[in-house]
């Protein structure tokens, strides 16, 4: 008896060190979390099969370095994603600052005939902690998603507790996949 018919789609995860980006993954694959930090080097992928819409589906998740001593993973690194997520803490402006800058890094080197089109999915992730160490407003970034004018989708999640991780991914994979 044959299997069914997989479609393969590659998301790639962007953002500052120290966000969360590994953890996010590993939560969604895994249902795991490890407060110990070990920072990625150079880049690492995971994958899951889950179903989007009655499709078959194995999303291959390609994660990133935030440390800017790794980041010369360039175009082959990039090329073929189906999809693209830049992760930011709550908790820390300057990794919010920083979205954009690695949403026109991953356009330039992919040069995509139509930039406005690709998915981009947001994540302002670590929001099971303290209310009162919040530096990104949820407004804030919602009106940022907004104001690019791009297919961006936002979400904030917490890899520690899982808030929002499968809600998020089933969105990615569905991004991805219409945009396959
Ligand atoms: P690089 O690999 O250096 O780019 O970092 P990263 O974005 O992969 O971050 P990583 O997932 O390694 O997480 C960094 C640290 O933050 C770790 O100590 C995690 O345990 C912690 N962390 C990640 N996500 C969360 C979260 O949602 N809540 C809390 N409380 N801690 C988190
Ligand atoms: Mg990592």
């Amino acid at each position: 008896m044959t299997s069914p018919r997989r479609t393969l789609l590659k998301v790639v995860i962007l953002g500052d060190s120290g966000v969360g980006k590994t953890s996010l993954m590993n939560q969604f694959v895994n249902h795991r979390f490890s407060r110990e930090y070990k920072a990625t080097i150079g880049a690492d992928f995971l994958t899951k099969e889950l179903e989007v819409d009655g499709e078959a589906i194995t999303l291959q998740l390609w994660d990133t370095a935030g440390q800017e001593r790794f980041q010369s993973l360039g175009v082959a690194f990039y090329r073929g994603a189906d999809c693209c997520i830049v992760v930011y803490d709550v908790n820390n402006a300057k990794s919010f600052e920083s979205v954009e800058n690695w949403r026109s890094e991953f356009l330039e080197q992919t040069s995509s005939l139509n930039n406005n089109a690709f998915p981009f999915v947001i994540l302002g992730n670590q929001i099971d902690k303290d209310p009162s160490k919040r530096t990104v407003p949820l407004n804030h970034a919602l009106s940022y998603c907004k104001n690019q004018g791009g297919n961006l989708t936002h979400f904030e999640t917490s890899a520690k507790d899982g808030t929002n991780v499968s809600i998020a991914f089933e969105s990615i994979a569905r991004s991805a996949l219409e945009n396959s």
